[in-house]
């Protein structure tokens, strides 16, 4: 597998390293808050897993899982919840956990759905993000890397759904990702 992805993008070292100074940040943020911290899957996961190991304070774990539809579905905004929350949000404060964020538009329906549950505070923790593809303005508190617009696979993300398991990032030549 490892072999079709010649250019490891941030390895895993960086990333570790990276990590583990977002749980500090995030720790010292939440120090008197109700954090819950809610992995969006499934792209999340690897990260999710490492930065919540990273948060060294109590808090509460839930997931959503999303899907995108329609044409060109990944970044077509058109995104659905398939899961729904199992803890209750009202009056915590939720940290949603991205595994990169490219126009901004899962993030904003992510963002303008929860908030209707009425949380505390709703901020978002990425571990990359493309700039400059934003399509709408988004805030982002926590960001791991910001990365050129370049498609990458591996710790989580997938192309076609292939390629989460790979232990760290990639370049992934010869996509065009309008076509996703
Ligand atoms: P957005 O709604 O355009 O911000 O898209 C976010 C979603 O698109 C992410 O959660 C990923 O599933 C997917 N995505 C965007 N860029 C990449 C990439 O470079 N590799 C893998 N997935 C990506």
């Amino acid at each position: 597998m490892e072999r079709i992805f010649g250019r490891p993008f941030v390895t895993q070292e960086a990333m570790r390293a990276r990590i583990r100074d977002l749980g500090r940040q995030i720790m010292a943020d939440y120090a008197d808050k109700d954090l819950i911290l809610v992995g969006i899957l499934k792209g999340a996961f690897a990260f999710y897993a490492d930065l919540a190991r990273a948060i060294r304070s109590p808090m509460r774990v839930d997931f959503l899982v999303v899907a995108s539809y329609g044409v060109k579905a990944k970044s077509s905004g058109r995104v659905k919840m398939v899961t729904q929350l199992t803890e209750n949000i009202t009056g915590r404060d939720v940290l949603l956990v991205e595994d990169i964020v490219d126009s901004g538009l899962t993030v904003q329906y992510l963002i303008n759905t929860l908030s209707k549950q009425k949380p505390r505070s709703i901020r978002v923790c990425t571990l990359l993000s493309k700039p400059q593809r934003r399509k709408v303005h988004v805030p982002l508190h926590y960001v791991g890397f910001e990365i050129p617009n370049q498609y990458v696979v591996g710790y989580g993300l997938d192309y076609r759904q292939k390629y989460r398991n790979l232990p760290y990032l990639a370049v992934l030549d010869k996509v065009n990702v309008e076509d996703e």
